[in-house]
């Protein structure tokens, strides 16, 4: 183990330049590693600005918004930046046919107006610590796999506990280079967060999805919402009484725009990277997950836009979910296109071969990763067809809404079946499912469902192979001769799970013995043999092949940073805070074609179409526009700049991270990346991997004439 912690801290020290753009790095090892190539393209500041546990830093006002996004906050009163998409479900909870947020748009002119989002959480970082000794301890190169696993939680568990004893913060460890290092995250949780504005969807989501994962984009995407604390500063549910969140620090603001070439961060919350796939790996995602989830996400959508199409209750209903469905979709397309261009498979294929000469090179090496190639095969061959059927079982059954709905009843099946559970218990238990049935049905669509379970139900039984598939779809293929529109039909007027009046009905009044209703269901039959299907015969498969799987990379990476001791790594997103730099630049996506780095409102008026959902556009943004009224949001040449790209190496998690400038200045917001670089996931192409961010003059511009809040612009620091 010792050669482990030694080899790691040498390759931290190991200084080393590589390009400027890809990478992922560490805020408390940017000082170490960065600092001198981000000053060398162009950063003003220093790593003690961005990141320092002794003084306020730009770290302070970097927030993990929910589980999945980036926030920021931008003035001494907790007021926070993020983006439409990373908002959207919370401004579609406050929506209603009556007050439509999401389609008009809605904005508080005081802090009473503000409104709370429950269960919504902004995250803030306190501290980070290389705690990998400590982790590790009591491991040694003989332990076993599982009794490592068992050790290391023993010990994160002891670790944190300790870590945050006496204070009300929270702490978290996460595992780099699949375990050979370990980092401690100190974090500040708050709990009252408000929605404060949010454009229209004409703006916040203009180009729908459509111009998603695209460039040249037009897009506003971004919300506004406010962090506050309990009257001690502390953060609090919320309450009356909260108040605005004071927080260390707070970005600063430049409307001086940029050009091509200059230096840009991006600090945020990356979620997930694969950098150190092995070909045959990425031969699984490509060749097999990625085409399941494409097709029947196609089909899915194709469903629920004709009917979203024709409705505009179903429109508010199903807005977020197929934002989902056609965002992982899209993105996949665009990955596997990526990869395809880059040779990516055949590429590593040569960098396997190369490690597999040097492992044998030495007797030692040879001890330690002499096998590894063989191994990995070895585990890919065996774990490949659970993957694929993990991939059909979340994409053909998971995804069915009533199938979820259903599993999400087995808590009440439980109690009910226990025979010392009294009726009162289970009336109670039953009366509390009520609200979540009510909030489950509001945006429910029962022919949506019907249909998607159709065409999942059938391409699950046709395409998957029948070895792994579960007995209850079998059952359903023989019962309805293969038929599944008739299958659906039928089941789906059955079932107590696709009618809220049904449901009601049951939870009002429910006793012990009516859970023979519930398991004689057509619908709840099927989640519950597939769900059982799924956890006996693929997740126990999985979970044993992933431990060997994770083992197998944790050597892979270790042995390629010794392989190659002068290059400079820096570890896969893992949701937790990073700094990736770049530069503000354009691109060449096709032969003869070069895309600009920056577009206009012009290109907003250049789309509109009034006949297409996604090119409405706003009717006050076109009056301003035909005014040219951008006060002093204007470019200097004299435009509104929109979006712009750079070569920022970003990932999912990453949107709503703010795009800081040389002295550390927000200039925009982060949230997308182009068609052509979605494989930067697994392989970064500097020549074609550019995120996409929204100008913050156009936010401000937005917010101050558009939405006449100029008491926001007021609060923010803003350097001209
Ligand atoms: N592609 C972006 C990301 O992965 C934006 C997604 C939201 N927008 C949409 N039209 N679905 O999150
Ligand atoms: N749109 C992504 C997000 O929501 C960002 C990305 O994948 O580039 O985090």
């Amino acid at each position: 183990m010792k050669k482990i912690l030694i080899s790691i801290a040498f390759l931290i020290v190991a200084q080393s330049f590589m390009r400027a753009d890809e990478g992922m790095w560490i805020p408390m090892l940017l000082k170490q590693q960065n600092e001198k190539d981000m000053r060398a393209n162009g950063m003003r500041i220093s790593a003690d600005d961005i990141y320092s546990i002794n003084n306020a830093s730009l770290k302070d006002a970097i927030v993990l918004f929910g589980r999945g996004c980036t926030g920021e906050i931008v003035s001494d009163k907790g007021l926070m930046l993020t983006n439409h998409h990373c908002g959207y479900g919370n401004i579609q909870q406050h929506s209603s046919l009556e007050f439509n947020y999401l389609e008009k748009g809605f904005w508080a002119m005081s802090l009473d107006e503000e409104l709370p989002n429950k269960g919504l959480t902004a995250t803030i970082l306190i501290r980070m610590e290389d705690v990998t000794k400590a982790v590790l301890e009591g491991i040694t190169n003989q332990t076993s796999e599982s009794e490592r696993a068992k050790i290391v939680e023993k010990n994160i568990e002891k670790i944190t506990k300790e870590a945050v004893k006496g204070t009300h913060y929270s702490a978290v460890i996460k595992p780099f280079y699949y375990g050979n290092q370990y980092f401690m995250y100190i974090n500040e949780i708050f709990k009252d967060i408000r929605l404060v504005g949010a454009p229209p969807s004409n703006i916040g989501k203009f180009g729908g999805d459509t111009d998603n994962w695209m460039w040249p984009r037009h897009t506003g995407d971004f919300s506004v919402f406010r962090i506050y604390t309990g009257p001690d500063g502390k953060p609090a549910e919320f309450s009356k009484d909260n108040i605005p969140y004071k927080p260390k620090k707070h970005l600063t603001i430049s409307t001086k725009g940029y050009k091509k070439d200059d230096f840009t961060f991006v600090f945020g919350y990356p979620g997930t990277t694969e950098q150190f796939l092995t070909s045959q790996a990425v031969a699984l995602k490509t060749v097999y997950e990625n085409p399941i989830a494409i097709q029947l996400r196609e089909e899915r959508l194709n469903i629920i836009k004709k009917h979203m199409d024709s409705d505009p209750l179903i429109r508010i209903q199903y807005a977020a979910k197929v934002a989902s469905i056609a965002n992982g979709w899209k993105k996949w397309i665009g990955e596997n296109r990526g990869i395809k261009r880059l040779n990516t498979i055949s590429e590593k294929q040569v960098l396997e071969a190369k490690f597999n000469a040097w492992a044998n090179a030495t007797p030692e090496r040879k001890a330690e990763y002499g096998n590894l190639m063989a191994d990995f095969k070895k585990v890919y061959d065996k774990a490949t067809p659970y993957y694929v059927s993990y991939k059909y079982f979340s994409e053909a059954a998971y995804s069915i809404e009533a199938v979820r709905y259903a599993l999400s009843l087995r808590s009440l099946i439980y109690l009910a079946e226990k025979k010392e559970t009294t009726e009162t218990a289970v009336k109670t238990h039953a009366q509390a499912l009520i609200d979540a049935a009510k909030s489950h049905f509001k945006g429910y669509q029962q022919v949506i469902d019907k249909e998607s379970f159709a065409v999942a139900t059938r391409i699950y039984f046709e395409n998957h192979d029948s070895q792994y598939q579960p007995q209850a779809l079998k059952d359903i293929a023989k019962k309805y001769k293969n038929n599944f529109d008739r299958a659906a039909e039928d089941i789906f007027s059955k079932s107590l799970f696709t009618s809220e009046e049904k449901m009601l009905a049951l939870l009002q009044n429910f006793k012990k013995k009516d859970v023979k209703k519930i398991k004689k269901d057509p619908i709840y039959t099927y989640a519950e043999e597939t769900i059982n299907h799924y956890r006996e015969e693929i997740y126990s498969a999985l979970m044993e092949v992933e431990e060997k799987i994770d083992h197998l990379y944790r050597l892979y990476s270790k042995g390629l940073m010794e392989m190659m001791p002068d290059k400079l790594f820096y570890p896969d997103a893992n949701m937790t805070l990073r700094v990736t730099y770049g530069k503000v630049d354009d691109y060449y996506p096709y032969d003869g074609v070069r895309y600009h780095y920056f577009t206009t409102l012009d290109g907003i008026m250049e789309k509109e179409n009034p006949d297409v959902y996604d090119y409405i556009v706003e009717p006050k943004l076109k009056e301003l526009w035909k005014a040219k009224d951008y006060g002093s949001y204007a470019d200097k040449d004299g435009s509104m700049h929109v979006v712009f790209i750079a070569s920022n190496h970003t990932t999912g998690g990453n949107s709503g991270s703010p795009v800081l400038n040389a002295d550390g200045h927000l200039i925009g917001i982060n949230f997308d990346r182009n068609w052509e670089g979605t494989m930067s996931d697994v392989q970064y192409d500097p020549d074609q991997c550019r995120n996409i961010s929204i100008d913050i003059r156009y936010c401000l511009f937005i917010i101050d004439k558009l939405a006449g809040a100029k008491h926001l612009i007021d609060e923010m620091t803003i350097v001209n």
